[in-house]
């Protein structure tokens, strides 16, 4: 059996930044609440007049990742692409990675896990090349966030948390014993699936019905979430999610060099270091400035602690995400 590693990093945000106070020309709200409840002081949106969309955006991070990982587009074997936000309803944004990169023919496969999107694709690429089947997978991470929020009072709730970007890696067979991705698990509950979703347009309530019911307090078509709900599930799998990982290859939270937590919310992130007793070195975190990306969260974190020196050789790196579904699950890595 073979095992797999990350060769190549890599993430894009658009220029527009959007800061907590730029939102109040929309909303009520203040840069206090927000900074208070989340951690975030600002986010990137999307200028709609630039060329940026879910998948070109993922195939800026994608070039970078592919470049680091010292490959051609034509090295890579397969795609994953994991978005709840892609350009078209179908086919979803794999297939766009493979013709904006001009790739040879190679299969694409959708991941759609929202928060712990990167999560179940790195775990499906690594299935992938422990079989065998495949040498060098690109996993993309990419959320356009900011064209579908509601951005008046009655949206505030999600509106201030979440940012748009993009995040890649290439994930290749190993050939350092000990070295790669040690392990990775996956969980959902999907009884919790309206905690946190946005229903319509679906099949469920397809357009024609929205158009026809003309209701101005319908509000499924933007994105819902049961907040505290949320919040209160999210910090019991994030714990559970980082023990599974650290007990099934015989760890301790002392073991641990890098966390990256998918970044929900900073107070989250915050419970989490406390009860693993990591120091601030231990946890990297960027939601301050860039939001929530969901799908791009983590790879975009864990690009950026890379690129600052924060995640050396042999280092223990332990990911984790929790998110809609509810749907969580961990990747320990040794580096
Ligand atoms: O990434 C996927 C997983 N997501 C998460 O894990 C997110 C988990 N949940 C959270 O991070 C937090 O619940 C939020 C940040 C979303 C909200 O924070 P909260 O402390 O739970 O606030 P709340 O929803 O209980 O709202 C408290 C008050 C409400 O007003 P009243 O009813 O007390 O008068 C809200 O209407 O804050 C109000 N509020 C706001 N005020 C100013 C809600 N959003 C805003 C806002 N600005 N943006």
């Amino acid at each position: 059996m073979y095992s797999s590693k990350i060769t190549g990093l890599g993430y894009y945000v658009p220029e527009n930044v959007v800061t907590n106070n730029d939102l109040t020309q929309w909303m009520e709200t203040s840069d206090e609440w927000i900074q208070e409840r989340t951690g975030i002081k600002e986010r990137r949106w999307i200028d709609p007049k630039t060329e940026d969309t879910t998948a070109v955006m993922g195939a800026k991070a994608a070039k970078i990742a592919i470049e680091r990982a010292g490959l051609t587009k034509d090295d890579i074997d397969f795609i994953i692409f994991a978005t709840l936000s892609p350009d078209m309803y179908f086919p979803g944004g794999g297939v766009q990675i493979q013709d904006l990169l001009e790739m040879p023919t190679i299969g694409a496969l959708d991941v759609r896990n929202q928060c712990s999107g990167f999560i179940y694709s790195l775990s499906v690429a690594d299935q992938f090349i422990k079989t065998g089947m495949y040498k060098n997978i690109l996993v993309i991470g990419s959320e356009n966030h900011s064209g579908g929020l509601e951005r008046s009072t009655r949206g505030r709730g999600v509106t201030v948390i979440f940012g748009d970007g993009a995040g890649a890696a290439v994930l290749s067979r190993n050939e350092e014993e000990g070295k790669g991705i040690l392990s990775s698990h996956l969980h959902s509950e999907g009884k919790h699936a309206k905690e946190l979703a946005l229903i319509g347009p679906s099949t469920n309530r397809w357009v024609p019905e929205i158009i026809a019911d003309n209701d101005p307090d319908d509000v499924s078509y933007f994105p819902h979430m049961n907040g505290q709900f949320v919040f209160k599930h999210a910090v019991v799998r994030f714990s559970e999610a980082i023990i599974e990982g650290l007990q099934a290859n015989g760890l301790q939270k002392d073991d641990i060099d890098m966390l990256i937590p998918h970044q929900a919310n900073l107070r989250i992130a915050q419970f989490i270091q406390k009860k693993f007793a990591l120091s601030d070195d231990k946890v990297y975190n960027n939601i301050m400035r860039y939001g929530n990306t969901t799908a791009a969260s983590i790879i975009i974190a864990l690009t950026e602690a890379w690129e600052e020196g924060k995640i050396k050789d042999n280092d223990l790196v332990v990911l984790a995400a929790f998110g809609s579904g509810f749907t969580w699950g961990s990747v320990v890595i040794r580096w």
